[in-house]
């Protein structure tokens, strides 16, 4: 079993919980559809998650708009602006099957009880009780979690319409099988949405030497754990040799170029290189305290330039079984 290489220490968090439906699964907004069941699988502090119950609580039909889902904030959304109220704009007539996508059912019996559900796991009890406090602060009623391994899913065939992991695939010790299962639990027509990183693609100004090294010791350790950190580049070919034929693969990037989104991302990883797991792998791996506070140092002076800007590129596969 891979080592998860960036743990789970409050600078990691904040950089997940900064993640919303709208910002890391635009890709597969499109076929969401009220009433449908979805998986979540790796679902960290479960941002993502509440954002993708929201957008499919309430009998078969359309999702709601993501942005009156609070996804384009994030945090905080109203549940009851994404029709989490059973009430709300749920029209079982319209069953979201007209899409010809298979992305919805007509007879509105999708999920127990006919509601759209998410089921959320994690691979720990720790990992996983970040995200039940976000599912619990979010007072959504259509969420179950669970720990479990992505590699062997403990549900049967054919079981949901949609099946998600975001940055989940980069870090695990085999992606081809962990599609395979994808797909295994996934029903016939429905999708699976997986969307990684590629660190060897991030791009950033100006030229720091501090994070050339940074760039170089992440992608060491999280190798020497038996992930890939240049995952994003891979999703297609790894959904290929998982048995998907009907792939569509695409990208996307996060930008952080404001005063703003430097000081975020830039002190969150001045953060995370020195008190998170990354820097206690890379303590263990022989780099000294010293060099780490350089890379800090380097994520700070890039947050202070004016002319500071880094993105993230993205690999997404959208794919049926
Ligand atoms: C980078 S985080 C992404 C969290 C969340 N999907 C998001 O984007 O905010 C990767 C998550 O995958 C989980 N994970 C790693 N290996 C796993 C496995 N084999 N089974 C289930 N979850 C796993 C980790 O515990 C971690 O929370």
């Amino acid at each position: 079993m891979a080592r998860y290489t960036h743990g789970h220490h409050e600078s990691v968090l904040r950089s997940h919980r900064w993640r919303t439906a709208e910002n890391s699964a635009g890709y597969l907004l499109p076929v969401l559809r009220r009433g449908m069941t979805v998986l979540d699988v790796g679902c960290g502090p479960a941002t993502i998650t509440a954002d993708l119950a929201r957008l499919v609580a309430g009998p078969a039909g359309p999702a709601t708009d993501p942005t009156s889902a609070g996804a384009d904030s994030g945090r905080g959304a109203d549940a009851a602006d994404a029709g989490v109220d059973s009430g709300r704009g749920a029209d079982a007539a319209d069953g979201g099957a007209d899409s010809g996508r298979g992305a919805g059912r007509a007879d509105g019996g999708v999920g127990p009880a006919g509601r759209g559900r998410v089921t959320a796991l994690e691979l720990t009890p720790e990992a996983l009780a970040t995200g039940s406090a976000e599912v619990a602060a979010s007072g959504l009623g259509n969420v179950d979690l669970l720990v479990a391994d992505a590699h062997a899913l403990p549900f049967p065939d054919d079981r949901f319409d949609v099946v998600h992991a975001h940055q989940v695939l980069q870090h695990v010790a085999d992606p081809v099988r962990m599609l395979t299962e994808l797909r295994r639990v996934c029903r016939p027509g429905g999708h699976v949405a997986v969307r990684d990183s590629d660190y060897a693609a991030f791009a950033w100004h100006p030229r720091l030497p501090e994070l050339d090294d940074w760039l170089a010791l992440y992608r060491r350790l999280a190798r020497a754990n038996g992930g890939e950190p240049d995952a994003g580049r891979r999703l297609l070919s790894w959904a290929q040799q998982a048995g998907f034929t009907e792939v569509t693969a695409t990208s996307s990037t996060w930008c952080f170029a404001t005063p703003a989104d430097r000081a975020w991302w830039g002190g969150m990883w001045a953060d995370r290189v020195t008190r998170s797991a990354v820097a206690d792998q890379a303590r263990a791996a022989g780099v000294t305290d010293r060099e780490l506070r350089r890379l800090a140092d380097g994520w700070r002076a890039w947050a202070d330039s004016d002319d500071g800007w880094l993105s993230v590129l993205h690999g997404e596969v959208l794919a049926r079984p």
